[in-house]
């Protein structure tokens, strides 16, 4: 089989490929890099593909070998993870009035301690204290910090709050703790 059949026959097992990656993953982007990975995985091997033999059950092969691979990498991922750090910027713009609104990007600082806060208690309320959090988001004063704490954090972060109280805001944090 030369190169050009290869591929033209690759490209034919495409719809049967996402099909299987699918069950597997359940998610359509993910099964869409699953069948990618299959393909290039295929094509730098295709010199040990032996014609006469099914190309279709061994790309199939292939895309289950893929999918535990990457699958178990995962899970490991996840069990081996030190902690969490909830949350990030929000693209969200439910707590704040203001023309600037409709500038695009993450907004941080005051306008999302409270929902950072809801964020952490429901992390903390699935994982019951087993993995440490880092509570992040809006910690822009003393109480922002014990609010924090109360829902679940072990630790806390600061960006926002430090630009505009500066260094002085940990000292009062510790004070008030
Ligand atoms: C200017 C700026 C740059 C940031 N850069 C990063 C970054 O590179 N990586 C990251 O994970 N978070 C980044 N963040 C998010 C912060 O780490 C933090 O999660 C977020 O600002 C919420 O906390 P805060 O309200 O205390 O600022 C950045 C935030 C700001 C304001």
């Amino acid at each position: 089989m030369n190169d050009r059949e290869f591929r033209n026959d690759l490209i034919a097992y495409i719809p049967p490929l996402r099909a299987f990656a699918i069950s597997l993953t359940g998610k359509v982007d993910r099964a869409d890099d699953l069948v990618q990975e299959t393909l290039l995985k295929a094509w730098a091997n295709r010199e040990s593909f032996e014609p006469g033999t099914k190309l279709k059950a061994w790309l199939f092969t292939i895309l289950r070998n893929e999918f535990y691979t990457v699958f178990r990498k995962r899970k490991r991922e996840v069990e081996d993870a030190d902690g969490i750090i909830a949350t990030n910027t929000t693209i969200s713009r439910d707590t704040v009035e203001s023309p600037l609104a409709k500038e695009e990007g993450g907004l941080s600082g005051a306008a999302l301690t409270a929902m950072s806060t809801r964020i952490i208690a429901r992390i903390h309320e699935h994982t019951g204290g087993t993995i440490p959090i880092v509570g992040v988001g809006g910690i822009m004063g003393p109480e922002d910090a014990k609010a924090k704490l109360d829902a679940g954090a072990a630790l806390i972060q600061i960006y926002t709050g430090m630009i505009y109280e500066g260094p002085g805001l940990v000292k009062r944090i510790l004070r008030a703790l």
